[in-house]
């Protein structure tokens, strides 16, 4: 048994963990070289969540044409109760990319009213995020202990830095799983059902498939947040990195393919360039119309959200969706 890595001991209610890496994670220096030399230029969607780049993604979720974080939190607010109540408790609750915790908030409630006490372990990449949301749910709740893991969640999952006692229920939302190829996107929820006892379950947010100018105006509003905080990274490459990229010579563009069901999003040279980075000392050369992907954010049906857990060790127990149907919460119970 590996010594649990104890950083703080923040309250008696709050122990805050690093799980090791498993293999060396490569810097954004690293990172930044690789894609933007490679034959179809790519950034990672990681490197958009600097201080700025959070700012600007909180700044999409109140965005009216931004519906993904508010009807999941009407959902939320709706059922979390009956949530709750689909599972043999007590729980506890794990976190996947815990955030701010603003959404768990409805599900911590719940739980609280069924329970008298409550164990959640947040993970998420972020140690600041960790703490701040951490602090506050400690304060407000004086029968909830938290114990939260700064690091990545396949480093949690292969650590034995999460131990759990007793129903497990996991928390995936705000359709982050849309975000990793469907290849990826199994391997992490079979590492997840990997993780947990038969009967645990993982709740999942995700984003449905829908008309493509709905969706495509969601990743492109008029106000150009969308726009700015995705040209973010190629700025954080100007002030990290030492790069000289001209932020009006590329332009943001979203697109929805329908046969993969991925608004695929791009920052697209709007005439050609060369852009020299000084930390890497490398001139990434540009043709006019060439794009870096950025990120894609695939959609769902229930038939992809059930074909989805059963091949990664779950059974769909309930699908709880607003009334239009924009997006759904999914209950997957370990089989
Ligand atoms: N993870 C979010 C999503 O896929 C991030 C996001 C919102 C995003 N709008 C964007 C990423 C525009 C790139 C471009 O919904």
């Amino acid at each position: 048994m590996p010594e649990r890595d104890h950083l703080t001991p923040i309250s008696d209610r709050f122990h805050l963990y690093r799980a090791p890496e498993r293999t060396r994670t490569a810097s954004f220096a690293d990172d930044v070289r690789i894609g933007l030399t490679a034959a179809r230029k790519v950034l990672p969607p990681k490197y958009f969540y600097d201080e700025l780049g959070s700012a600007l993604f909180e700044a999409i979720c109140v965005l009216p044409e931004y519906y993904l974080t508010r009807v999941e939190m009407q959902i939320l607010e709706r059922d979390a109760a009956e949530m709750i109540a689909a599972l043999d408790g007590p729980i506890e609750l794990v976190e996947f990319g815990s955030g701010s915790a603003r959404k768990t908030r409805t599900l911590i409630a719940a739980a609280l009213e069924a329970q008298a006490r409550l164990d959640y372990h947040p993970i998420d990449i972020s140690p600041a995020a960790l703490v701040d949301s951490t602090a506050s749910l400690v304060a407000e709740y004086d029968r909830l202990h938290v114990s939260a893991y700064a690091s990545d969640y396949f480093d949690v999952l292969d650590s034995e830095l999460l131990r759990t006692s007793q129903r497990v229920l996991a928390l995936f939302l705000g359709s982050n799983i849309g975000n990793y190829a469907p290849t990826q996107a199994r391997e992490l929820l079979r590492a997840m059902s990997a993780a947990f006892k038969p009967g645990d379950a993982l709740l999942l947010g995700a984003d449905l498939k829908k008309d493509a100018a709905e969706l495509e105006l969601a990743y492109n509003d008029p106000t150009g947040v969308t726009a700015s905080f995705n040209k973010n990274v190629l700025a954080r490459i100007n002030r990290d990195l030492g790069g000289h990229f001209d932020l009006d010579a590329f332009a943001h563009v979203s697109r929805y393919d329908a046969a993969r069901g991925s608004v695929d999003s791009y920052l697209v040279a709007q005439r050609g360039c060369s852009v020299r980075i000084d930390a890497i000392d490398t001139t990434v050369r540009f043709a006019a119309a060439e794009t870096i992907h950025t990120e894609s954010s695939h959609k769902f049906d229930a038939s992809d959200i059930s074909a989805l857990g059963t091949e990664s060790g779950f059974r769909v127990a309930r699908i709880w969706t607003d009334d239009a149907k924009r997006y759904a919460v999914s209950l997957l119970v370990i089989a």
